[in-house]
């Protein structure tokens, strides 16, 4: 009975084709604008679609005619379509994306979807199973939270470039595949390379060093891998890791950089960036209307005072045998095994669960410093020791903390003394071999250094308060994780 074809009237002006964030200008206009219907409500003989191009979102107003095609009949959300009419301001008191809406003379479907048992809703409903999600993270995309995330993640890359590229930071691309470890064997992405034996890099921070007497201080925005298997709401197999390295610096010059009350300002300036552009700043408001910009200066607290504050706040930790395996016990009332908790002391590695209650009860971004180099990697420069001092040497290394997250950036400053690395590579039992070429580092004008490394999706999860970084990354992988 629905025998209605649709031809376009050629008496009409000829449209403008535009994207649906430029049209703004063109009110009044015939356009012509493609996407997908990302909504549709119908009342009585009106069709009300609301198009999304990836650039926005445009509602459209279909009458007569127009609604009663085939097409119309059937259409189904996520069918990509082309529509073309006059854009029109929306009435006072009424409310469209972008403050007016498209009134369709003629329309057409470029790509159907499905309806029934495989319409798009069906496959996808907010009570979906997370695994079922993360299978479906492509149609997940299409959605408006996960497209918001993504698109303030693009937002927080470009600030930070041009927050770097205003304090003279070189941008370099370091490679992925290498043949040298940076944070410790036990995380590292083994492959064959040629018959050799090859990883996916952890970090860039060894080559961003030998950029420094080329092209003074530099920056990456690279992928780092870890093979931790790490099922927690901050821990990726891959993830985008925005590391900078600084020449002539202090342990100071670093911690200031960094939480930015001094030299440069990365974090807080590209923060403040953000909420500068009304586009950015809706972004954040929409994902975390709570949002403020960290005070500053940030909270310092030493390693050594950190563990005499979970001490005395008492947060405590696992025990573990002398094998690192945790102790448990019967509980009397469950029944179950549980771990065995005692204090903190000295020389102990501050574990995710305490630092995450430490974050949430300060409730501040927090500058931890000084942690025994024993916990730390093989490059760390070591704290001058002051006379007499005890405990286990510490090093000139900083985590700062936020709260919700934990651990977003990671930074130290590096050993410059050529005999006090080869003596470090020693205790760690690392062939000097394979790192010849930041050993010269070392040879030729040595100098005082350091740098860090900030987890992108990290801070994402915290600027736009998602529950886990895994939202923050187009597709994340994690342990068993690696399709879409
Ligand atoms: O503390 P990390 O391991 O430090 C380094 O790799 C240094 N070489 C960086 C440098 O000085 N250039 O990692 C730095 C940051 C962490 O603070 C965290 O934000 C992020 O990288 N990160 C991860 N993010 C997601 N998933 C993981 N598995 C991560 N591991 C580290």
């Amino acid at each position: 009975s629905k025998k209605i074809v649709l031809t376009e009237d050629p008496s009409l002006p000829q449209p403008v084709k535009a994207k649906i964030v430029k049209l703004e200008s063109l009110r009044g206009q015939r356009v012509r604008v493609s996407g997908w219907v990302h909504r549709r409500r119908d009342q009585q003989e009106i069709m009300f679609i609301v198009l999304r191009d990836g650039t926005g979102y445009l509602q459209a107003v279909l009458t007569g005619n127009t609604t009663k095609t085939y097409d119309a009949v059937t259409l189904q959300l996520e069918a990509s379509v082309e529509l073309t009419g006059t854009l029109k301001a929306v009435p006072e008191g009424q409310r469209a994306p972008g403050g007016h809406e498209l009134v369709v003379d003629y329309w057409r479907v470029l790509g159907p979807a499905p309806g029934a048992e495989e319409a798009f809703t069906n496959r996808l409903n907010e009570q979906s199973d997370p695994s079922i999600l993360a299978d479906l993270r492509h149609l997940v995309l299409r959605g408006e939270t996960a497209s918001s995330v993504l698109r303030l993640r693009a937002a927080l890359l470009s600030a930070f470039r041009a927050s770097y590229a205003e304090h003279d930071f070189l941008e370099v691309t370091t490679p992925c595949l290498v043949q040298t470890q940076v944070e410790g064997g036990a995380t590292l992405f083994k492959l064959d390379y040629y018959g050799q034996p090859a990883f996916l890099t952890q970090s860039s921070q060894l080559y961003l060093e030998t950029c420094l007497p080329s092209l003074g201080d530099v920056f990456c925005v690279q992928e780092s891998f870890r093979a931790e298997n790490s099922h927690t709401r901050r821990h990726l197999s891959e993830y985008t890791h925005l590391e900078a390295e600084l020449a002539f610096i202090t342990f100071d010059d670093l911690m200031s950089h960094i939480e930015a009350i001094a030299r440069l300002f990365i974090i807080c300036e590209t923060v403040d960036k953000l909420l500068a552009n009304p586009v950015t700043a809706a972004l954040i408001k929409t994902l975390n209307p709570n949002f403020t910009p960290p005070s500053r200066p940030f909270m310092r607290m030493s390693y050594g005072s950190a563990i005499a504050w979970l001490n005395e706040h008492k947060i405590q930790r696992p025990a573990e045998d002398t094998d690192g395996n945790v102790i448990t016990k019967k509980d009397e009332v469950t029944g179950k095994d549980e771990p065995v908790m005692v204090d903190h002391e000295v020389g102990d590695d501050i574990a995710e669960a305490a630092e995450r209650q430490m974050t949430d009860i300060i409730g501040t971004p927090i500058f931890l410093y000084g942690f025994p180099a024993e916990l730390k990697a093989f490059y760390m420069q070591k704290m001058p020791r002051k006379e007499g001092e005890q405990g286990p040497i510490c090093t000139e290394s900083c985590d700062l903390l936020m709260p919700g997250v934990g651990e977003i950036v990671g930074g130290s400053m590096r050993i410059a003394d050529m005999e006090e690395l080869l003596a470090a590579y020693k205790r760690e039992g690392i062939d000097s071999a394979p790192y010849y070429w930041f050993t010269d580092q070392r040879k030729y004008g040595t100098c005082q250094h350091g740098g860090y490394g900030l987890g992108v999706e990290r801070f994402l999860a915290w600027l736009a308060n998602r529950y886990t970084v895994r939202e923050c990354s187009l597709y994340p992988r994690w342990p068993g994780r690696a399709t879409p």
